[in-house]
């Protein structure tokens, strides 16, 4: 008995030979540079918000995200982050999910049912300044707003009702200033665990004729705010690089408030 679990754990049968150990020497190199020996944010730069997409592939997946449907209404995200906020929901069992950009409400319906999926009762608070169709569920609440004014389309008392664990999600104008004003709201906040994903730091990636635009946005709005705020915050380099550099529309971008 005892030598099976011995033989169990033996590091060398770990050892997948068709698996190439390289990446994750270079991953945990990553890690290492930008959080030292400790747990939150150290060094953070511009640079480690590049992405590993080689550009033929991300043009592909832009063009599927924009076509993307669930449950017939349109969704806006990658089947990447698809996948890692589906990871992200079964450890950290969100009680609630906050977003900001609703568009027509296919990702506020997405993570009601995925939720759902996981034995959890959904609060989803979905914040959008357009007003457009979208579905009717219980589990929803749509509330029109600004993200330059959330303390007025979340108010105190409608926050302090919000079951925690939160996943926030900021998924509004991608602006620089609309970045930084979602982050400095929800930064005062949150409490320790909770989570907050800057979506679509990839636009610095796409191309600029479309998306120029937005000067790099939530990618310099991360930046800027984890520098300013090192100790408050955790990067999942779980989620970042699951699978392989930031392959995420999110690149350093999902935030653990430690
Ligand atoms: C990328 S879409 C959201 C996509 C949606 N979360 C999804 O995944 O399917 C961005 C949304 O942000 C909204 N938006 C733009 N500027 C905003 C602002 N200042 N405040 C709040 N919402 C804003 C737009 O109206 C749009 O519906």
């Amino acid at each position: 008995m005892f030598c099976k679990n011995v033989d169990r754990i033996n590091p060398l049968k770990l050892i997948n030979p068709d698996v190439d150990y390289t990446f994750f020497c270079a991953i945990w190199a990553r890690r290492f540079l930008m959080h030292g020996t400790c747990n939150t944010v150290t060094k953070i730069n511009l640079d480690s918000f590049k992405t590993s997409f080689p550009a033929k592939l991300l043009a592909g997946v832009q063009k599927g995200v924009m076509r993307t449907q669930y449950r017939s209404v349109p969704l806006y995200k990658s089947p990447f982050d698809l996948v890692l906020y589906l990871q992200l929901i079964s450890r950290l069992r969100p009680a609630t999910v906050i977003e900001i950009g609703a568009k027509f409400g296919g990702s506020a319906l997405w993570f009601a049912d995925m939720l759902a999926l996981h034995g959890i009762s959904p609060r989803i608070v979905s914040v959008d300044i357009e007003d457009l169709p979208r579905p009717s569920d219980s589990r929803i609440l749509f509330i029109h707003g600004d993200v330059l004014s959330l303390g007025v389309a979340l108010p105190n008392e409608l926050l302090k009702e919000l079951p925690r664990p939160w996943l926030v999600v900021e998924d509004s104008a991608h602006y620089y200033h609309t970045c930084l004003a979602a982050l400095t709201f929800f930064d005062a906040c949150l409490e320790k665990g909770d989570y907050l994903v800057v979506e679509d730091g990839i636009v610095a990636e796409l191309p600029q004729n479309i998306y120029g635009r937005y000067e790099n946005g939530p990618n310099r709005a991360v930046n800027d705010f984890l520098s300013a705020h090192p100790e408050r915050y955790k990067i999942d380099w779980e989620l970042c690089d699951f699978y392989g550099r930031n392959i995420t529309y999110n690149p350093n971008a999902w935030l653990c408030r430690t």
